[in-house]
């Protein structure tokens, strides 16, 4: 039946008729806000065009988790800023690492909040990489025994979620064999991408020599990605995530086919800050880029989008 009997016109020709039809819906309850945690008392250090994403010290931090649960954002992913770095990473699993003090502060003062952290060394190493370095390379069985000892200490300071982000092989096993009970949002299949420079500045997390291309997956590959997440989930994971997102969006479909697990993609760094630059610069509006970006990654097969534009959707919504 074709035109003109067939018109689909008819159904885009009201609000209500439109939202009837809707296939793809977003939700306050899809999202996570990533916050950064520093050291000291009452800093707040936004970068430059980046309004939404700062380094925050403990403080800073739980008022803004505060904020962003009363407005109805029920995840965070944290990161952290560490006063030191030192060959090993050391700071990511000490007792009263900077993460470790953000989560007990976070516990006590915004209960029901649901605490996700990102495990991964480059933010405590010296030299920027996700592991640790024997003979210039990064050391993946060697890295494997201090990202579970790094997750281990989330949890025992609060954490509900760990994500390891690095890329090493074998990781999911050796997190889930030292927390059974743990929920772990895998990043399966995370690319080397050039979307994460924003990032790497706030996290100041750069590597000092060489690029991360040596771990994390080539930008030209899908059946790998379906590789990883397949390996992920043998050995335990209990999310899948593909990282970035908007760039990435066919090897979101790819997996969603494949795998009946949730599924979650993280809108990075340069994905905002593309959208940010654009509207400062007055070429589109950000609220429409954004909330369109955000369903294209859900219509895609994403159940969940770590984005640091859930606080806006919060107002937006
Ligand atoms: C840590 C990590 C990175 C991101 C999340 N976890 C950076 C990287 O791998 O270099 C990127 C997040 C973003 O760009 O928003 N390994």
């Amino acid at each position: 039946m074709a035109f003109p009997s067939t018109r689909l016109r008819r159904l885009r020709s009201s609000d209500a008729l439109r939202a009837l039809v809707r296939e793809t819906r977003l939700e306050l309850d899809d999202l996570v806000m990533p916050l950064f945690a520093c050291p000291g008392e009452g800093v707040v250090r936004p970068l430059e065009g980046l309004d939404g994403i700062a380094q925050r010290s403990v403080d800073e931090l739980v008022r803004e988790a505060a904020a962003l649960h009363s407005l109805g954002v029920r995840a965070v992913l944290l990161f952290g800023i560490p006063e030191e770095k030192d060959e090993e990473g050391s700071g990511a699993w000490e007792h009263d690492g900077i993460v470790q003090r953000a989560l007990r502060a976070l516990r006590a003062e915004a209960p029901g909040l649901t605490l996700a952290t990102d495990v991964c060394l480059c933010e405590y190493t010296s030299h920027g990489h996700c592991g640790v370095l024997r003979d210039g390379e990064v050391a993946n069985d060697e890295t494997l025994e201090l990202l579970a000892r790094t997750a281990v200490s989330h949890v025992e300071a609060g954490a509900d979620v760990v994500a390891p982000s690095d890329m090493m092989d074998g990781r999911v096993g050796a997190i889930r064999e030292a927390l059974p009970d743990t929920p772990i949002v895998s990043y399966a299949a995370k690319y080397a991408s050039a979307f994460y420079g924003p990032f790497r500045e706030v996290a100041e997390s750069a590597p000092a020599f060489g690029d991360r291309r040596g771990y994390q997956m080539d930008p030209t590959n899908v059946r790998e990605a379906l590789r990883e997440c397949a390996l992920d989930l043998d050995e335990g994971a209990d999310v899948l995530m593909v990282k970035p997102a908007l760039p990435y969006l066919d090897v979101i479909r790819a997996v969603r086919d494949r795998f009946d697990c949730p599924l979650a993609a993280y809108n990075v760094s340069g994905e905002y800050a593309m959208v940010k630059a654009a509207a400062a610069a007055g070429h589109l509006d950000e609220r429409s880029a954004a909330l369109e970006s955000l369903v294209a990654i859900k219509r895609a097969g994403a159940d969940i989008v770590f984005t640091y534009w859930a606080k806006d959707v919060a107002r937006w919504l």
